[in-house]
């Protein structure tokens, strides 16, 4: 038995999901699951991509792929539709975070960082996209950051990886809708996984590093990977270029506490 409205759901469809052994990915792929996709689920993390397929059975698929590797996506587009046919849907997830001021930044991990989180979606998306172009049909989303919004101290790198791929992912919205394929864009606030919590610090302590935001707390993987189940769906298929903070309201604006305690009463 299916539940939901038809165009919520992903019965039939064939997504590929980048970064996908842990974290938000592997939070995405259950989702996708979830709504009757089958996923073909890509990491360089071996062992927890395989656990993934087992845990969620013949719906998944592990393939190891580093998305910098443009071979590599050459010869997994050649492939992989031999497999389930037709990928409908790419979710450029894969991602690193390098904590470094501006001026404490080398080189090598600068360029690091932009190679997986800018040059990754990328390929994947010229890998990918042509197929869906030919098919007139396809969703590609995104994953950016609300460091991708406005900036942040710490993380030079990431957060010009970030912004540079809002770019990437205006200008493929543009060139390839006409073509029937929408490319859009998620920014996901702080979000409890291995990348923000490497250390495993309980939820109530995390929370506390959010408390001023709209939403006072940090973020669950499943509130990012509800979205991007949405923007693979036919019910979000009038969205094209979009940029979808997930953030908790953390890039609303300044908040200034004192302004209303400070008018004479
Ligand atoms: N967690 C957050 O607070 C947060 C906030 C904003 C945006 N994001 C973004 O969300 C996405 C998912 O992050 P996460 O928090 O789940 O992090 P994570 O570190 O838990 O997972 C990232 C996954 O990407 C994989 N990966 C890294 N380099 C790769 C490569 N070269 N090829 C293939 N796979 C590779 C890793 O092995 C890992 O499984 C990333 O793009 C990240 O930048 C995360």
């Amino acid at each position: 038995m299916t539940i939901g409205h038809a165009a919520f759901r992903l019965d039939g469809q064939v997504a590929v999901i980048t970064g996908a052994a842990r974290g938000m990915g592997a939070r995405t792929v259950e989702e996708f699951v979830a709504l009757g996709a089958r996923v073909i689920a890509v990491d360089v993390l071996d062992q927890d991509g395989q656990a993934l397929c087992q845990r969620l059975g013949e719906h998944v698929i592990f393939r190891h792929l580093d998305v910098t590797d443009e071979a590599a996506w050459h010869d997994f587009a050649a492939g992989i539709s031999a497999h389930w046919g037709p990928i409908d849907t790419l979710v450029n997830n894969a991602g690193i975070l390098h904590v470094a001021s501006a001026l404490e930044l080398e080189r090598e991990a600068f360029e690091r960082v932009i190679a997986v989180n800018l040059y990754g979606p990328w390929l994947g998306i010229k890998h990918l996209a042509p197929d869906m172009q030919r098919r007139r049909r396809g969703s590609i989303i995104n994953v950016a950051s609300a460091a991708a919004l406005v900036g942040m101290n710490g993380i030079a790198a990431y957060s010009a990886s970030k912004w540079a791929l809002r770019g990437l992912s205006r200008t493929a919205a543009m060139e390839l809708g006409p073509s029937g394929v929408r490319v859009n864009t998620v920014c996901p606030g702080g979000i409890d996984t291995p990348m923000a919590n490497p250390t495993g610090r309980p939820r109530d302590q995390l929370d506390a590093d959010y408390a001023g935001q709209a939403l006072p707390r940090i973020g669950r993987p499943e509130e990012v990977a509800r979205l991007c189940a949405f923007l693979a769906c036919e019910a979000s298929s009038y969205l094209c270029g979009s940029e979808i903070a997930v953030d908790g309201g953390m890039t609303l604006g300044t908040r200034i506490d004192h302004i209303l305690r400070d008018q004479p009463k």
